[in-house]
């Protein structure tokens, strides 16, 4: 079993935009399965390429009982609601904050047999696919907060890493984050 390596906050990677995928061959199936084991591994509900390291619009989702969502070049195309709860992020480990999204949005993703389809998914769900859909733009749960918030929270991630360095790290079981 292969487990990808996770970036965190400070990879540059992880603020770059993804680009898309134009074939689904065996290199990115390949990445879908080790992006699913990698995040169940992890106990996360959501894992985007950036955040192993590659540039590919390719991202998964899977939340307690639900089936997985593959998200390859999505585009939300519908959204409904407003509501806030708290997120977090495998790549900003022990932060948590709560973010407002949409309620509901209907994603279109392209599948791994390469045809494009729609998913209408709400709450927890729905918000996990737009954290992971702003992961493929650069986007992480901490620009979506008051500067004051995030200023304060930046300040805890750096209390937190005191004496680490790198930012790349082996995935160890940890507890339910994004
Ligand atoms: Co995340």
């Amino acid at each position: 079993m292969t487990q990808l390596k996770l970036h965190l906050l400070g990879s540059p990677v992880l603020r770059e935009r993804c680009e898309e995928v134009h074939a689904i061959d065996d290199g990115i199936r390949k990445l879908v399965d080790e992006m699913y084991q990698t995040m169940h591994t992890a106990k996360g509900v959501g894992l985007a390429a950036n955040q192993v390291g590659l540039t590919h619009r390719i991202a998964v989702v899977q939340v307690a009982d639900e089936e997985p969502i593959t998200l390859i070049n999505p585009a939300i195309v519908e959204r409904e609601g407003k509501v806030r709860d708290e997120e977090g992020c495998l790549s900003i480990p022990e932060i948590y904050a709560d973010v407002e999204r949409s309620q509901r949005v209907v994603v279109e993703t392209t599948t791994l047999e390469g045809a494009r389809e729609r998913h209408d998914v709400s709450d927890y769900l729905a918000r996990a696919v737009q954290h992971e859909i702003d992961h493929l733009d650069g986007i992480l749960f901490l620009d979506r907060l008051s500067p004051l918030k995030r200023k304060m929270l930046l300040k805890k991630w750096k209390k937190l890493r005191k004496g680490e360095t790198g930012y790349i790290k082996d995935v160890m079981p940890a507890r339910s984050s994004r």
